[in-house]
């Protein structure tokens, strides 16, 4: 193969170019097909925690956001069998906290929410878990409200990773793990964190927000109402992918 051919694996049967390195997700995002994903953000280094973005390599299970992508091979990913896989996840995550989609300053431009139709999420298949989880409201600019929290893990790697704070830790096991801040108080206002920081700025839900700053953008308008995150998403890895090629 010369050095100028591109790599390829298929895809639903579909041809994926890929560059040495990348990982499947992020080669079918930047080819144009969306894999239903939440713990993930392309920014930052991938997680694997919400398992949403399993695809099945040459017949075998795997997170498309930490499986690198190798020449020939077979992946599928919109299958009704992974399909309803990721809407009874979704589905979980939407039963084990307390989301109030109507009333949450993050509409529209939630993932979870966004997720969910796109997944055709239309009701509950699971009971209410109704779980009393803790907001955290004193801190000047941030708030913490748990009960949104969905535990993709994104702010602890951001923080240690990118802020060098290491702010936010989890803790318990099952149903009772949840956020815990580095502080003598266990509160926000006592902890290292700011406003700047880059780990309150990207929660994928209304779980950490800036306060100041809420309705800004009518509901409606906002990312997810604009256009769906199947579209949105890979739109965003398209860019993305033009602005590495130059
Ligand atoms: Fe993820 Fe947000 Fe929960 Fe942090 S607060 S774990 S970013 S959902
Ligand atoms: Fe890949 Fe969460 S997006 S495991």
């Amino acid at each position: 193969m010369s050095p100028d051919t591109k790599k390829t694996f298929q895809l639903d049967g579909k041809e994926i170019p890929f560059r040495e390195g990348q990982t499947v997700f992020d080669a079918a995002m930047a080819a144009g097909v969306y894999i239903p994903h939440l713990c993930h953000n392309p920014d930052f280094e991938p997680h694997s925690s919400c398992r949403l973005c399993t695809v099945i390599v040459n017949g075998r299970p795997f997170a498309s956001c930490t499986q690198p992508a190798v020449a020939g091979q077979d992946v599928r990913s919109d299958t009704p069998e992974l399909n309803e896989m990721r809407r009874a996840l979704t589905d979980m995550l939407l039963v084990e906290g307390n989301h109030y989609c109507p009333a949450c300053e993050k509409s529209g431009n939630c993932r979870l929410q966004a997720t969910a139709y796109a997944l055709g999420l239309q009701d509950s298949h699971f009971p209410q878990f109704f779980p009393r989880r803790d907001v955290d409201a004193s801190h000047p600019d941030i708030i913490l409200d748990r009960d949104r929290c969905i535990l993709c893990g994104l702010c602890l790697r951001i923080s240690r990773s990118v802020d060098k704070k290491s702010v936010f830790a989890m803790t318990g096991r099952g149903i009772t793990t949840t956020i815990v801040v580095d502080s003598p108080s266990g509160l926000l206002a006592d902890s290292k964190v700011s406003r700047e920081d880059e780990a309150v700025r990207h929660c994928p839900v209304g779980a950490l927000m800036m306060k100041g700053e809420a309705y800004m953008v009518p509901i409606g308008q906002r990312r997810y109402d604009v256009s769906p995150i199947s579209e949105d998403s890979v739109r965003e890895f398209h860019a993305r992918e033009e602005a590495h090629n130059g």
